[in-house]
């Protein structure tokens, strides 16, 4: 059945309005209208497909959360093929450069040069191709002729257009147009990202860069869709349709024009770019940048010099895959080298072991450095780092610095190996590894995990306690005033004045930080309590699920199970701390202050509100996961089995056993369409 004219109209307008909010709230940083006016357009757009799967396009504003996973990543061949940048590392590098590129160009003796100067974005290079205005697919740059298609992956990151402004810019749409430019993780995104796959014993990535390659090389597009990456578009690859010129390049004039139009079609373009003269505007630039590096919200590693005009760039040529024209000006890498003088161990809030080298202090980036992570005990192997190996450090943004690799050349026999396990035997810790499982953990060693514990309840994602950092909560502890979380309600002034350091003001303010979250969502409730496996997303879906903890306690495997995105691991470890004794006591315990705030979902008056719902066979439009999802969003849940309690099955072609079952009881069965509409009411 077609959709009605009226309401094909209506998704056009609701596509258009969300498509320039993601553009005002992703790439201009200048959001119009709130998050939940946004996702009212949203989810009105949502149900208007629905209803008239016809209306549904892969390039719809619904289709950024990620669609169905692929199988995986067939290869692209690119048009024009994707080259690379020749390196400069310091001045006199670039002014052989400049030297260079004069004889290529008929330049006066002491005339200087205009160039294009932008940041050097460390991620991963991306190319996208529009056609007819309209995004069409995107690949890496793989061996630079072919790449792969990663176009599920792109689809989610928001400030990219899906289709370009060329209206607006009043420029004439390219047939085809190829947008090259770079994927990048931002560091604070990243920087959450590790917290949360460390507390959900999740892949730790050593760097933005590589946080952004692993998101990217993903099958299940949801993966990309959580994560923040962004991009910024710096070049062209073809262009057809608009211009004959080489590589379409000459329908812009400049490399300025170029990024500008790219600008007014809603591409997200560096910020700090310039147009400068001859080789000091670029060295000032390069100093300015340089200064800055740090302050910048992402990672990068260098600047990149372009000839600005067109003309110049196709005068100088290309050598060895890379155009004469442009240069990749680096800024000296934030790697140093020193000696380790021990491996330290630290204890996480579930007990996780994570070996750390204490170092001879070294600058690195401009900061003093003494500790590196080691990440695990495999890390250590692979590494072959030893006690007494010189080597080399690095630092990325304000990422904790990690040890890259050992200088084996410096060794002279005396370094010793490390091993956790011995480490935790002459510790009387007892530590076990789990399958599957990088960090040997800790069973045993009370205090340390305890203040881990309150550490992570305390933190900023979670209950977020002002006040309360590590060095307070260490004194609480050894104060005896801090065994359980409950304990921290039971504080009074007068606990809190016996301690060092504490004076009645700074006492009275952490009593009303911890009171102001009696008070508090229920995810972050459920997050503070620093469940294993079990993040700041996991926490937030179980909340949404149940609505309140009370039900948690007594859910059982399957329960947890039943809940889309969560995976056996994590319903295990759910199940295996709601069940436990301490985590009841615990979670018993805190109710008696705290009030957790029950998460805005459908609520009584949804369509489901209270149903239990059997999905069996294959669905004419939706997914199994987007009808699990629609069911949830709708206040119903569920069920992978057909019993008394079902409240009606939904069937699709194929449907087997589910359906005798249900016939067999006397319950309801209905279709895609029939649920869709009861949806709709
Ligand atoms: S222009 C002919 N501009 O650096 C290649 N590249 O080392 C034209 N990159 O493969 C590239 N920021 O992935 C250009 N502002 C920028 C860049 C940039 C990062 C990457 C790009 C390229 C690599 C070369």
């Amino acid at each position: 059945m077609k959709a009605p004219a009226s309401a094909k109209k209506r998704a056009a307008e609701l596509t258009a309005e969300l498509e320039r909010h993601n553009h005002l709230y992703y790439v201009k940083d200048a959001p119009e209208i709130s998050d939940s006016a946004y996702d009212k357009l949203f989810h009105e757009l949502r149900a208007l497909e629905e209803a008239h799967p016809d209306l549904r396009s892969p390039n719809s504003p619904t289709a950024r959360v990620g669609g169905a996973p692929v199988d995986e990543f067939a290869k692209v061949k690119h048009r024009v093929p994707m080259l690379s940048l020749a390196n400069a590392f310091d001045e006199k590098d670039f002014r052989a450069f400049d030297e260079r590129v004069r004889k290529f160009l008929d330049v006066a003796p002491g005339e200087d040069l205009e160039y294009h100067v932008e940041l050097k974005f460390d991620g991963l290079s991306m190319s996208l191709t529009y056609e007819d205005g309209e995004f069409a697919y995107a690949a890496t740059r793989g061996d630079g002729e072919t790449g792969e298609d990663v176009t599920h992956n792109i689809r989610t990151i928001k400030s990219i257009p899906m289709r370009l402004d060329t209206k607006a810019a009043k420029t004439k749409t390219p047939k085809t147009i190829e947008i090259r430019g770079e994927v990048i993780f931002p560091i604070k995104d990243f920087e959450k990202l590790n917290r949360e796959q460390e507390a959900s014993g999740g892949k730790i990535f050593a760097n933005p860069r590589n946080a952004a390659a692993g998101t990217i090389r993903q099958l299940d597009p949801k993966i990309a869709a959580s994560r923040a990456l962004t991009a910024f578009w710096y070049g062209v690859g073809a262009v057809e349709g608009v211009s004959s010129g080489a590589g379409g390049l000459r329908q812009f004039e400049s490399i300025d024009e170029l990024q500008k139009t790219f600008a007014a079609w809603g591409l997200r373009i560096g910020d700090h770019r310039k147009v400068v003269k001859g080789v000091d505007g670029v060295l000032k630039f390069y100093r300015d940048v340089e200064k800055k590096r740090d302050a910048l919200p992402y990672e990068i590693d260098g600047i990149v010099v372009k000839l600005n005009r067109m003309r110049d760039l196709d005068q100088a040529g290309y050598v060895s895959r890379a155009p004469r024209g442009m240069i990749a000006f680096k800024y000296p890498p934030r790697q140093e080298t020193t000696v380790i003088e021990d491996i330290l161990v630290q204890i996480g809030r579930t007990g996780a072991l994570t070996p750390v080298a204490a170092l001879r202090p070294v600058k690195v980036g401009g900061v003093m450095v003494s500790r590196a992570t080691l990440h695990n005990q495999d890390e250590i192997d692979r590494k072959d780092v030893r006690i007494g190996d010189t080597v080399f450090i690095q630092r990325a943004g304000d990422v904790i610095p990690e040890v890259v690799s050992v200088v084996k050349e410096k060794r002279t026999g005396k370094e010793k190996k490390f091993s956790i396990l011995d480490w935790a035997e002459k510790n009387g810790i007892s530590a076990e590894r789990k399958e599957g499982e990088a960090a040997y953990r800790a069973t045993n060693a009370g205090g340390e995990l305890r203040q881990r514990r309150f550490e992570h309840f305390a933190m900023k994602d979670a209950m977020n306690i002002d006040g309360l950092g590590w060095k307070i909560i260490e004194q609480l502890i050894e104060a005896k005033l801090l065994e359980t979380f409950g304990d921290l309600y039971r504080l009074k002034l007068a606990d809190l004045l016996s301690l060092e350091g504490f004076k009645e003001k700074s006492s009275q303010n952490l009593l009303d930080a911890i009171k102001a979250t009696k008070k508090v969502d229920l995810y972050r409730l459920v997050f503070g309590l620093g469940i294993r496996h079990v993040g700041e997303r996991t926490s937030k879906i179980v909340a949404s699920h149940f609505g309140a903890i009370e039900p948690m306690l007594k859910a059982s495997e399957e329960d947890f199970m039943a809940i889309h995105e969560i995976g056996p691991e994590v319903a295990r470890s759910l199940r295996e701390y709601f069940s436990s004794k301490e985590g009841k006591d615990e979670v018993k315990d805190l109710l008696k202050f705290v009030d957790p705030i029950a998460p805005k979902k459908a609520g009584a008056g949804a369509p489901f509100a209270g149903l239990t719902i059997v999905l069996t066979g294959t669905f004419p439009n939706l997914s199994r996961s987007e009808a699990t999802r629609l069911i949830e969003e709708n206040g119903g849940k569920t069920a992978s089995s057909v019993s008394k309690k079902t409240s009606f099955v939904v069937a699709g072609t194929d449907a087997g056993s589910k359906l005798d079952k249900a016939q067999e009881l006397g319950i309801e069965v209905i279709d895609e369409a029939e649920m869709l509409r009861r949806i709709e009411k």
